[in-house]
């Protein structure tokens, strides 16, 4: 089995969201959950972005106990400087600098040439390097870029000292199976690729983010980096709880990571409530309905065993029980599920002349709950 590292983002793609500023304290709490939950790498922030984010990147560094701990900068000294100063405090610290390699962020964003961004890559990572011995390059846009120019620059980063190579999917434009071919691209045509790793970075704006994740990894990435539930920058990041998930439950793939599972359902609360940032409830792995069954076909399924419909144990995600929830779509094993946990027991007499007052009061609500069905006992007089 090999490790596949989660760098996690949430505290700086994440929080780049419009309305989910966090003031300090909040960021500190959620900072140690994420590295009890077992994070490999906790991106901080952006220090030179505004004297918040520098002290919340401090405030972290102190704070860490096993997550390397990050700060993201452009490929500008300055910039570079003020991240090492952030993060002069941290046991192990990275710098995460770079630059767009597309030929659209070449011209239209820095007026510049291929020639031009090459240098200034190598420098940066160079100028990084004297700080500190973790450095991370990233090629933004690089799902937009050109295989052949994307290879160069990470070949001439390497050689400048970076030990981590980011291949980000910044506008979420990839398709899964051409973020893949990019990685065993790279990996194929890098001349000191095997002294790095390789990170993913999707963005969801076709939705494809962690599927363009998989990718990767199936095609040599060894990091992925990601969010708790999601969030970033438009439509998104890749969800940390998803590629977690997914890598444990294809255990064929030979990947895995070091994630605390049970602790993903806590987390994913703690950051949606500090952030304001609702879940949808038909979320993977952590929505108020992924382990919720209504039709009467799939609660009589998962009443008789649970992995008839369900595929992962939601224990193992820190949700305590798969819910049979009643509707007008439910079954009869459903309510009798539901009244035995309250204490009725039925038999089937009763059961089929409860059942016939229950699709007249679910049919008036969207829900029956706990409290409804002693009334609907008592008003199908059995
Ligand atoms: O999406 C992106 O390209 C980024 C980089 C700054 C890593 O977030
Ligand atoms: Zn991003």
């Amino acid at each position: 089995m090999e490790y596949v590292e989660i760098f996690d983002t949430t505290l700086r793609d994440g929080e780049q969201v419009p309305g989910c500023k966090l003031d300090s304290k909040t960021k500190l709490i959620i900072a140690e959950q994420l590295d009890e939950l077992g994070v490999d790498v906790l991106e901080a922030g952006f220090p030179i972005s505004s004297p918040g984010d520098f002290k919340a990147v401090e405030n972290i560094s102190k704070l860490m106990k096993n997550a390397r701990v990050c700060g993201l900068t452009r490929a500008v000294m300055k910039d570079i400087d003020v991240a090492a100063q952030a993060l002069k405090t941290a046991k192990r610290a990275r710098i995460h600098t770079g630059i767009g390699t597309s030929d659209n962020h070449i011209k239209y964003k820095f007026n510049a040439t291929r020639e031009q961004i090459l240098e200034r890559a190598v420098a940066a990572v160079k100028h990084a390097k004297s700080y500190v011995e973790d450095i991370e390059f990233y090629a933004e846009d690089a799902g937009r870029t050109d295989n052949v120019f994307l290879a160069q620059v990470c070949e001439a980063v390497i050689k400048a000292g970076a030990t981590v190579l980011n291949i980000p999917d910044t506008t979420g434009y990839c398709l899964p199976e051409e973020y893949g071919a990019k990685m065993k691209y790279l990996k194929e045509n890098v001349k000191g690729i095997d002294n790095a790793r390789l990170s993913c970075h999707c963005h969801n704006d076709l939705g494809l983010a962690t599927a363009n994740s998989i990718a990767g990894v199936q095609y040599g990435a060894r990091q992925i980096e990601c969010t708790i539930n999601g969030i970033g920058e438009r439509a998104g990041n890749t969800s940390l709880e998803e590629v977690v998930m997914i890598l444990r439950q294809h255990p064929y793939l030979n990947l895995d990571t070091r994630i605390k599972s049970q602790m993903l359902y806590g987390i994913s609360q703690l950051v949606s409530e500090s952030m304001a940032m609702p879940i949808q409830p038909n979320k993977a792995i952590v929505g108020a309905n992924a382990f919720a069954h209504s039709s009467g076909i799939h609660q009589d399924g998962v009443i008789k065993k649970r992995d008839t419909y369900e595929i992962i144990d939601p224990k193992e995600v820190g949700v305590t029980q798969s819910s049979i929830v009643l509707t007008a779509r439910s079954g009869r094993a459903a309510l009798a599920y539901r009244a035995k946990n309250i204490g009725y027991e039925l038999d089937k007499l009763q059961l089929d002349k409860v059942y016939q007052q229950f699709l007249i009061e679910a049919d008036q609500k969207k829900e029956i709950n706990d409290d409804d069905i002693p009334n609907i006992i008592k008003a199908s007089k059995i």
